[in-house]
């Protein structure tokens, strides 16, 4: 088995979200690196990283997330973009360009035809001639105006998550690993139209994940995750019977609450269980709309 236990600091096993920053500057360059060079469903990479660096427009994200991670100046905002604008637009420019040389090839074919008979008129000679085009050259021309439906379904929308997400945990990832820490901001939700416009976002994007990165200025005691048994599965779904099962839920609540406890500041009473039971009556009306959002933002989700 390989040596797993050489990984610079173990990052990856002592993840915890930090949610207060030093005021010292961090090496953003390189961060935005290591969310670009995530892997990208199909190579597509279609995501878009923006960089808060305007004082204003932080406040104003900051008044949609209503988070107080938010309300401090320290530490670097990034929006992470669900785009498959750029390839759409890249696809269109490719398709045209194609056209275009099609269209200079049936010009040219005519012209050679007219100069060698003295005529322009389409005889068999001139169809055959037209019949010898690479068949892809036409389709494309065909294509220069299609629908872009490859790049606004489902599929489409989800690959763009995947890199959006993805790269954000890889810049996340990197950064935990050289000792600085961050809190994603799902919260960025929930004004997604408000965001869009604030950052001039174009049809085919949509804003998915706010992540803020900076030196921890504290150190909070890790969250306690649910045990494998119940979480990982080997071949198939985790096969648990009914009294392991209740027993590892009821094990688990014990320490959710003993973690919750002792957590300072913020100390609080809660279960695992309370916990989610507490999520499935939370008011999430502000967030019904995300799927009217996404079809105005031309992704064709029904
Ligand atoms: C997609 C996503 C969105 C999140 N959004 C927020 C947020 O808006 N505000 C916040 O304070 N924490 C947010 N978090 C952090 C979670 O609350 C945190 O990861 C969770 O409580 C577990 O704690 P830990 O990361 O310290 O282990 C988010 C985490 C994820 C994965």
């Amino acid at each position: 088995m390989t040596d797993m236990s050489r990984q610079p600091n173990e990052a990856a096993l002592r993840h915890r979200t930090i949610r207060h920053f030093k005021p010292v500057p961090i090496d953003v360059k390189t961060l935005e690196n290591a969310a670009r060079a995530t892997a990208s469903s199909e190579y597509l990479q279609s995501f878009t990283l923006i960089h808060v660096t305007d004082p204003n427009l932080r406040h104003a994200i900051a008044a949609i997330s209503g988070s107080q991670v938010l309300q401090q100046e320290n530490g670097e905002l990034f929006i992470f973009v669900v785009d498959t604008n750029r390839d759409i637009r890249i696809a269109r420019r490719a398709l045209a360009k194609q056209a275009a040389a099609t269209s200079k090839r049936h010009a040219d074919t005519r012209v050679t035809y007219a100069k060698t008979t003295g005529s322009t008129k389409s005889t068999n000679a001139f169809r055959d001639a037209i019949r010898n085009i690479p068949r892809e050259t036409i389709l494309a021309d065909a294509l220069s105006n299609a629908p872009m439906h490859t790049f606004t379904n489902w599929n489409a929308f989800l690959a763009g998550v995947f890199d959006a997400t993805l790269a954000a945990q890889n810049m996340l990832g990197y950064a935990e690993a050289n000792g600085l820490g961050g809190c994603y901001l799902g919260s960025i939700l929930n004004d997604p139209r408000q965001l869009i416009n604030l950052l001039h976002l174009p049809k085919y994007t949509f804003p998915i994940l706010g992540l803020i990165l900076g030196v921890p200025a504290d150190e909070p005691k890790q969250k306690p995750r649910l045990p494998s048994l119940l979480t990982v599965g080997e071949n198939g779904y985790p096969s648990v019977n009914e009294k392991e099962w209740n027993e590892a839920v009821d094990t688990y609540d014990r320490t959710v609450a003993a973690y919750y406890d002792s957590r300072d500041p913020n100390p609080r009473a809660e279960t695992f269980s309370a916990l989610v039971v507490r999520h499935l009556t939370a008011d999430q009306h502000h967030r019904d709309d995300i799927g009217t959002i996404l079809r105005e933002q031309g992704f064709e989700l029904e």
